[in-house]
């Protein structure tokens, strides 16, 4: 029988690329989503390109916080695993509202853990995020570096982390796997998915996409008073993940949770990579054709100078290495924002 996961937050940007792969690999996907922040064409599009596996995948427009909703979806069908990516994200808004990151990121989480709790279902996978190494002074980041935060959203994944910890000591028959993601980046290669943020986008490289394709006039590079390998001074060092290759990493986790020897775990999904703003803007020009006004600004306020990844653990006992470079990152986040310019809502997307 197929290994059936419930995917919390499956049709956002991560989500949609994990649950094709899980599909792709054989095991049943039930998305949970409310769709805040996402589009029902994404889950259409990933039954589509998983062929004869997309009936595998069962989707609820749910909201984590309606527990008698998700309790009616436990008491159908028993779950092997849950892969948890429903979250709010956006660092900037959570400073702003606070109360809305606590609410929907700890309840949603809290309710999600009750659930699994009461109908005996105890293997998770967690989307961390490498926010919770805050400013850090020392690179690369290793599992073992200190965890702190510096804005709401990063306190919601370290308090989600201390609460599965906790969970854990008080219950060993708990098998948790808290990934610590780097920076996402670039799209399915089909180009068919990809990310689609509501709004002005925060993140550098869905503004970037967005400049190509003409729907901004040009990328505010912040902050240009950097010590940078370069010399440039412009802009700061981060560590950028292909989407795929970090999807993979969530089936490697899945796997490892069988390992008898897994409690509680904590792992960086990363390529152990540094590379700056305006590398990545000339990647991306490279790939596109396109050519990417810049415009210089001040320094982003919290943000860190250089953060990448320490590899060793996710290489070493999930036997999971990233296999993509920036090239192939930029030639598919291009391949889908030239396909998708407005995303899923673009005039010419099959629907
Ligand atoms: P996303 O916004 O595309 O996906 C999150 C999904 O969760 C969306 O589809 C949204 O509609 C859904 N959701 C949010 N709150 C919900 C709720 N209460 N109930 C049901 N569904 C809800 O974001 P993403 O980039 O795919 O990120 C996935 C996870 O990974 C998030 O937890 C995020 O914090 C984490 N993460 C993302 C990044 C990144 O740069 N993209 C980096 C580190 C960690
Ligand atoms: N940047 C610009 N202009 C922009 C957007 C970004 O110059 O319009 C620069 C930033 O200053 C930074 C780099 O591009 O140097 C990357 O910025 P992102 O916002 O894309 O990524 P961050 O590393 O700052 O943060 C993201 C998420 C965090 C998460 C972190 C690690 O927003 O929540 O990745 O996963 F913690």
């Amino acid at each position: 029988m197929s290994p059936r996961i419930l995917v919390t937050g499956g049709a956002g940007y991560i989500g949609s690329h994990t649950v094709l792969q899980l599909l792709q690999g054989g095991y049943k996907a039930v998305v949970v989503d409310n769709l805040d922040n996402s589009s029902e064409v994404a889950i259409k599009r990933v039954r589509e390109l998983a062929d004869k596996n997309g009936p595998n995948l069962t989707f609820h427009k749910i909201d984590l916080r309606d527990k008698p909703a998700l309790e009616k979806i436990f008491a159908s069908e028993k779950f092997d695993a849950v892969i948890h990516f429903a979250g709010l994200k956006a660092v900037g808004e959570s400073v702003q509202k606070p109360l809305m990151y606590y609410d929907n990121n700890l309840i949603g989480t809290i309710t999600l853990l009750e659930v699994m709790a009461a109908h005996g279902c105890k293997k998770l996978v967690f989307s961390s995020s490498a926010t919770v190494y805050g400013l850090p002074k020392v690179v690369p980041c290793t599992e073992e570096s200190l965890i702190s935060a510096v804005n709401p959203y990063g306190r919601t994944k370290l308090f989600i982390e201390e609460m599965c910890r906790d969970i854990y000591r008080s219950d060993s028959t708990w098998k948790i796997i808290l990934l610590r993601y780097f920076n996402p980046v670039g799209a399915h290669p089909s180009g068919y998915i990809g990310e689609d943020p509501r709004g002005i986008p925060n993140n550098l490289m869905p503004f970037v996409q967005q400049v190509a394709v003409g729907r901004r006039p040009a990328l505010t590079v912040y902050g240009t008073d950097y010590k940078t390998k370069d010399g440039t001074g412009v802009g700061r060092e981060r560590d950028y993940i292909h989407v795929v290759d970090l999807s993979d990493g969530h089936t490697a986790a899945l796997e490892k949770l069988s390992d008898a020897s897994v409690g509680c775990e904590v792992y960086n999904l990363g390529t152990g990579k540094g590379t700056s703003v305006l590398e990545m803007v000339a990647a991306f020009e490279k790939a596109s054709g396109k050519k990417i006004p810049l415009v210089m600004a001040g320094r982003r306020p919290g943000d860190s100078e250089i953060v990448y990844a320490s590899t060793e653990k996710a290489e070493r006992e999930l036997k999971w290495k990233a296999k993509y470079g920036i090239d192939e990152m930029c030639r598919d986040q291009w391949n889908w924002a030239s396909k998708n310019p407005y995303g899923y809502e673009s005039p010419d997307s099959k629907k």
